[in-house]
């Protein structure tokens, strides 16, 4: 049946994808982007409110207006390196901000609420693959935002019974497949557009960040997951919700490590040239390797990931970086 949702930050990379997914299933959608970051061209339907999130007088016309059957929170600062300099600024977007939102919800009986957290909470890994119950011990003020709100989360369900699940991503990567939509940061900093954008001139030799990590080939693995299967499975989570599963956090990824040269090389076979490299030192912060274990997704939710190869998600990304953005 159709349901009406509310997509926050739903201009964005993820979100707009998450906008296609729930328009494809027939839902009702609302976009709420300030469009600081995200592009009101990526987004396929839905009616847009350009405005900033916490804006408590908007959120309560907002849900006065509209009954809701879930809330999709995709809006937040993503650099864990500016989160390192600003921390202040991490705190008030990703943490602050969505206090303001899920006091609203709570105001207003919005029930069902959906989170992009991260696999940034854990911090550096103490195994992997790594599961839910992995420590979470965040190395820097980006991941202490995502896992505050998971915090807060926690206690609001105890206290006034909201609903949620808290998704945390490895690292998302992709594009639609029919490339009408995809990653444009600015700045980028992610590995797979950085390395295609190397490519075709439109930045420079990739900076590899390290070669002596200990790895197979000294270069940290990563567990890429395409935004499409993450679209999936937030709505999946959503459907959780509204049977009345437990509000609880699950992590999305593949459960496989691709190493940054072994991106490189698929990313120059799928070019059909060499990614322009240059070697530099390591960048503070990254872990050798980032896991998931999504057992849990896969068992709980009924996800199942369509795209687990690494050329089919470089392949989409390629073929929405050809296109002008
Ligand atoms: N890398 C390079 N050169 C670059 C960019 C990245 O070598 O120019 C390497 C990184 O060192 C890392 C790997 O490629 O080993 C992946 O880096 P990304 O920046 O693409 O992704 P991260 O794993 O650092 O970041 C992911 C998400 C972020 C999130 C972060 C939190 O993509 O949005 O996890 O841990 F903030």
């Amino acid at each position: 049946s159709s349901n009406q949702f509310l997509v926050i930050g739903g201009a964005g990379y993820i979100g707009s994808h998450m906008v296609k997914h729930l328009i494809e299933h027939g839902h009702q959608v609302v976009v709420l982007d300030d469009l600081s970051s995200g592009h009101a061209d990526a987004l396929l339907g839905g009616e847009l409110l350009v405005h900033d999130f916490a804006d408590r007088p908007f959120l309560d016309a907002l849900f006065t207006k509209h009954h809701f059957d879930g809330v999709f929170h995709f809006a937040s600062q993503i650099l864990v390196g500016e989160s390192v300099n600003n921390p202040a600024k991490y705190y008030r977007a990703n943490t602050f901000a969505t206090l303001v939102l899920l006091e609203a919800m709570r105001d207003h009986g919005v029930q069902n609420f959906v989170f992009s957290s991260t696999a940034a909470v854990y911090g550096e890994p103490a195994y992997v693959p790594i599961d839910e119950a992995h420590p979470k011990i965040p190395l820097n003020p980006y991941g202490a935002s995502k896992y505050m709100v998971e915090q807060i989360l926690s206690d609001f369900d105890r206290a006034h019974g909201t609903k949620y699940v808290a998704l945390r991503y490895f690292n998302a990567a992709g594009a639609d497949p029919q490339a009408r939509m995809g990653e444009r940061h600015e700045p980028e900093t992610h590995l797979i557009p950085l390395a295609l954008q190397a490519v075709t001139g439109r930045r420079p030799a990739l900076k590899v960040f390290g070669t002596d990590y200990d790895t197979p080939d000294g270069t940290c693995l990563r567990d890429y997951i395409h935004v499409d299967d993450l679209s999936s499975a937030h709505l999946l989570a959503m459907q959780y919700l509204q049977a009345g599963g437990a509000s609880r956090a699950f992590n999305l990824g593949n459960g496989a490590g691709y190493s940054v040269q072994q991106v490189i090389d698929v990313a120059g076979k799928v070019a059909g040239k060499p990614v322009p490299v240059e070697y530099a030192p390591r960048r503070a912060g990254d872990p050798a390797r980032l896991i998931a274990d999504a057992t849990q997704a896969k068992a709980v939710l009924g996800w199942e990931p369509q795209y687990d190869d690494l050329e089919a998600i470089i392949g989409h990304a390629w073929a929405w970086e050809q296109k002008s953005h």
